[in-house]
C-alpha cells in the first residue's frame, strides 16, 4: 500500500494535481482525518503496511456518515478519490462514492486476494513468507522427525494465501474454509507420509483452524503435532518485487483513469496486464478457489 501511496502521488503531481492522504479509510474521510503526503512519501515503497493506516469502519453505511464524507469532500476541493483496500471497499465503497457523484476509483489490496478478476496487492508478499516458513519448517522437520507439522496461514474466511503457500512450498496436504474438509482422505495421506519418512506437512487456513486440525490429526494418528501460526506477521515486512510492480502499475493507472474521467471502476491485474474493470462486473461475483490446485496438492 505504500508503494501505491508515493507512486500515485508522484503519477499526480507529475500531472498537476495534488493527491491528499486519508488516515483510517472511509473513518478519516468522515472525520476529516487528512494527511499532506509532499513530504511524506519519498521512499516508502519499501516499507509495509500503509502510513495511511486503515479501519473497518463503513462510514458510508449510515446517513450521518454519510454527510459527514460528503461535507468533507466538498470543503475539501476534492476532485475524486482513490480507494486501497480489499473486498469489501471494492464492492461498497467504491460504488458508494461513486453513486454519491465523486468520481472514484478502487485498487484492489489485500493479503487474501479474494477481491474478483484481479490480483490484489499484498498477496506475493504474504505467500513469500509463508514458504520462507514452510522451508524452514522443513528444515526443521529433516532434522527434528517423528512430528506432523502443521502451518497456518492468514486469509479471513479465505483460502487463497494456503492454496498457493501449501501448493508453492510442497505441502502434503491443504486445508481452506471454501471446501469441505475429507478427514478420512487427509489422515490416510499424512499417516502414509509419515510412515514413509517420519513426518508431514499440513498447511491449514485461519478459516479452518490450524489447532482444531492439529488436534484431531494427533489424536487420530498419536503422532505429536506441531503448529505454527503466522498471524499478522504475515500483512507485514519489506514488499516483494512483485507486490512493488503491481502497486506501481496500479497506482499510476488509478491516477490515470481518474484524469481521463472514469468514474466508477478498479483498476486491476488481469492476464498479466493492467486492466480497468466497472465496479458492476465485480457486484455479486465471488473469487473462487482453484480446485485443479487443491487436487495437486492433496491428491
Ligand atoms: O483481510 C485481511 C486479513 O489480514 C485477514 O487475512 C485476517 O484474518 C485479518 O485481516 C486480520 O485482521 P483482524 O485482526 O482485523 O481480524
Amino acid at each position: 500500500m505504500n508503494a501505491c501511496i508515493e507512486f500515485a502521488f508522484k503519477k499526480a503531481k507529475e500531472k498537476g494535481k495534488e493527491l491528499l492522504g486519508v488516515i483510517g479509510g472511509f473513518e478519516g474521510l468522515a472525520k476529516g482525518n487528512f494527511l499532506p503526503l509532499e513530504e511524506k512519501v519519498e521512499g516508502i515503497e519499501k516499507w509495509g503496511g500503509t502510513i495511511l493506516k486503515t479501519s473497518r469502519g463503513r462510514h458510508f453505511a449510515s446517513a450521518e456518515g454519510r454527510a459527514s464524507l460528503l461535507k468533507n469532500i466538498k470543503e475539501n476541493n476534492i476532485e475524486g478519490v482513490i480507494v486501497l483496500g480489499g473486498d469489501g471497499s471494492m464492492r461498497e465503497g467504491v460504488p458508494f462514492l461513486a453513486e454519491l457523484g465523486i468520481p472514484t476509483v478502487g485498487i484492489p489490496c489485500t493479503i487474501d486476494d479474494d477481491v474478483p478478476l484481479t490480483r490484489s496487492i499484498g498477496f506475493d508478499t504474504a505467500c513469500n513468507k509463508g514458504i520462507y516458513l514452510l522451508d524452514c519448517i522443513k528444515d526443521t522437520a529433516l532434522s527434528l522427525p517423528e512430528r506432523i507439522f502443521v502451518l497456518e496461514t492468514l486469509g479471513g474466511r479465505t483460502g487463497h494465501i494456503a492454496l498457493a503457500v501449501a501448493y508453492g512450498g510442497g505441502a502434503d496436504y491443504v486445508c481452506v474454509p471454501e471446501l469441505e474438509l475429507n478427514w478420512e482422505e487427509m489422515i490416510g495421506k499424512i499417516r502414509k507420509k509419515a510412515k514413509e519418512r517420519g513426518w508431514a506437512l499440513v498447511v491449514v487456513a485461519e478459516g479452518v483452524g490450524g489447532n482444531m486440525v492439529g488436534e484431531r490429526l494427533e489424536k487420530e494418528l498419536g503422532i505429536r503435532v506441531r503448529l505454527t501460526a503466522i498471524g499478522h506477521s504475515q500483512r507485514g515486512g519489506a514488499p516483494s518485487f512483485r507486490d512493488r510492480f503491481l502497486a506501481r502499475a496500479l497506482a499510476e493507472e488509478a491516477v490515470e483513469s481518474l484524469l481521463g474521467g472514469e468514474y466508477a471502476i478498479m483498476v486491476g491485474w488481469w492476464n498479466e496486464k493492467v486492466v480497468r474493470i466497472p465496479i458492476e462486473d465485480i457486484k455479486g461475483k465471488k473469487k473462487e478457489i482453484d480446485v485443479e490446485i487443491y487436487r495437486l496438492v492433496n491428491g
